[in-house]
């Protein structure tokens, strides 16, 4: 459902000369796999996920979900079918600050063919054990709870690929171990493939495979920057 072909991607260092961040000949993921890369701090993975996702246009490359090529479309249809199609779940959360939890889920939704649905919301929500902080803010929530919102947001279009970075970076030992298994069991009862990136060994040891972000991005491989 994920095909990735000769991406690349590069920024520009402080010396002003371009530094490859990523270079993945050929990344593929399976309708409902999961999938856990292991990698270093700057290594590159969140530009990985980020052009994934769309957020960053690569310098060249092909990504395509479910048969389309992201970039070949006009950038309104690429919305459309980001949003239908991926759910991300980001490092930082990236919740909006003034909107209720169950406003930001719902947000989620806006772009999705069913539009906003908070019957949907609440469900989520209560699966994600915070039935009882709809009308919250989230600066009025612990931060494991906050993740949770960032979980049942990312669900909340039915996404075929579900984008996790460093999802436990910011949890306690407890709520990270607890956050995982329910992004893991969230992603399978949903039918949807998790990739998740991590430079935590305690994450990794959980998935029964981990595979070397550094084999796949050549870039990485070959030390730079
Ligand atoms: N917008 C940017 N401009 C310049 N350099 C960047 C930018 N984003 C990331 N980088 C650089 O790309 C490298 C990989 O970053 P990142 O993808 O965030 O790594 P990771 O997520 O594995 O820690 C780092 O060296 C970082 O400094
Ligand atoms: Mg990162």
């Amino acid at each position: 459902m994920l095909d990735v072909r000769e991406l690349r991607k590069s920024f520009t260092g402080p010396e002003g000369a371009r530094v490859e961040v990523v270079r993945i000949p050929q990344f593929a993921l399976a309708a409902g796999e999961e999938r856990a890369l292991r990698g270093e701090s700057g290594c590159g993975k969140t530009t990985f996920l980020n052009l994934v996702a769309g957020i960053l246009a690569a310098d060249s490359g092909i990504i395509s979900i479910d048969g389309t090529d992201m970039a070949a479309l006009p950038e309104p249809a690429r919305d459309r079918l980001r949003a239908a199609k991926l759910g991300y779940i980001f490092q930082t959360f990236n919740l909006l600050q003034g909107y209720t939890v169950i406003e930001n889920v719902v947000l989620g939704m806006s772009f999705s063919p069913g539009g906003a649905d908070f019957r949907r919301a609440r469900e989520l929500l209560g699966r994600v054990g915070l039935g009882h902080r709809l009308e919250h803010f989230p600066r009025q929530l612990s931060t494991g709870q906050q993740q949770r919102v960032a979980v049942a947001r990312a669900l909340a279009n039915r996404p075929a690929l579900v984008l996790a970075d460093e999802p436990t970076g910011n949890l306690d030992r407890r709520n990270s171990r607890e956050s995982l298994a329910l992004i893991r069991e969230a992603c399978r009862e949903n039918g949807a493939a998790l990739l998740l990136v991590s430079h935590d060994e305690e994450v990794l040891r959980e998935f029964g495979r981990v595979q070397d972000f550094a084999s796949l991005n050549v870039a990485a491989a070959e030390g730079a920057p």
